[in-house]
């Protein structure tokens, strides 16, 4: 039996358990995954309350003294690429502190609510040094107007596991990056499903080796790529980590708000404080490497 769609136009000669395997085919197509349709439910749900604020204030942490730091050694702004950028708040607070930011998404929409909010951070600043770019990040390299700059900074943050070929990314990073430039890689942690799932008594999910979340709005990513494999393609990419956190530690895993939980800044101090403590960082539901090339 064929099993290429292509090849089976004549209906006649295919029984229906043939059309569901060719749907079935259809459907496991893997495709980077644009949030266009999906960006005010995700301006909502990822950003919309405390879980948002927890992720900002650990990537704040693990960036801006980096970045101000190397900056100050370098004495010149950095030139920093966010890509996958989404709503890119990270990125438009490093341009207001100063340094040049190229923002790609291959979604306008998440772009657009973007660049509102760097309209809005800029108001009564200079103007940001920012440029935009909406498209495929793979299509970046002959796009950006400046071919020869490398860039001191990459941001790739919850862009891995959305991507159909997520380890192709690191070839890009290697020609966009600086001799001495950094990578800041988060990725959603596929360890902390199966230990929320083991705390919320949802065993059936975790038995079923098949699951995906099915609905077109989920934000839980179908293909995550575990903590093992980046570490190792850093390695094969000649990286070495310079700090290593987790997002959201254990926020996300208590079902009962009581005590300090009812308290957000107490939550965000202890996330902070948790985050980059071992074995605790290994739990959280993303997980931020900071890593630079070995030359
Ligand atoms: C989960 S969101 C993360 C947004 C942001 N980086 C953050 O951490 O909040 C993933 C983003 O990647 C974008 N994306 C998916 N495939 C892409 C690709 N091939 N090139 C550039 N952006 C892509 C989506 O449109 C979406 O905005």
């Amino acid at each position: 039996m064929p099993t290429n769609p292509q090849y089976i136009n004549n209906s006649d000669a295919v029984n229906s358990t043939e059309n569901v395997t060719v749907q079935a085919l259809k459907e496991d197509v893997r495709t980077d995954r644009s949030f266009d349709a999906i960006a005010d439910h995700f301006e909502k749900k990822v950003y919309g309350g405390l879980k948002g604020d927890i992720r900002l204030a650990v990537l704040r942490r693990d960036l801006f003294e980096y970045c101000a730091q190397t900056s100050h050694k370098l004495g010149r702004p950095l030139r920093i690429l966010d890509v996958g950028a989404g709503l890119a708040q990270i990125a438009i607070e490093l341009a207001t502190q100063g340094h040049i930011l190229v923002i790609n998404d291959i979604s306008a929409n998440m772009l657009d609510k973007a660049q509102e909010r760097a309209a809005q951070s800029s108001a009564n600043d200079e103007k940001l040094n920012i440029t935009w770019y909406v498209c495929p990040y793979q299509e970046l390299e002959e796009k950006l107007a400046d071919k020869t700059e490398k860039f001191d900074l990459i941001m790739c943050h919850a862009l891995l596991e959305w991507l159909a070929e997520p380890a192709a990314v690191m070839d890009f990073f290697d020609q966009q990056l600086s001799d001495n430039g950094a990578l800041s890689l988060c990725f959603y942690n596929p360890a902390s499903f199966d230990y929320r799932n083991l705390i919320m008594g949802n065993f059936n999910l975790l038995d079923n080796t098949e699951y995906k979340a099915d609905s077109k709005k989920s934000l839980t990513p179908n293909h995550p790529v575990a903590k093992e494999e980046v570490e190792a393609w850093l390695q094969a990419h000649d990286y070495q980590t310079l700090i290593a956190s987790g997002l959201r530690v254990f926020h996300d895993y208590s079902p009962l708000k009581r005590g300090g939980h009812n308290d957000p800044e107490a939550v965000i101090r202890m996330e902070l404080r948790y985050s980059q403590l071992d074995p605790y960082k290994w739990l959280g539901r993303y997980l931020h490497l900071l890593a630079t090339r070995v030359s």
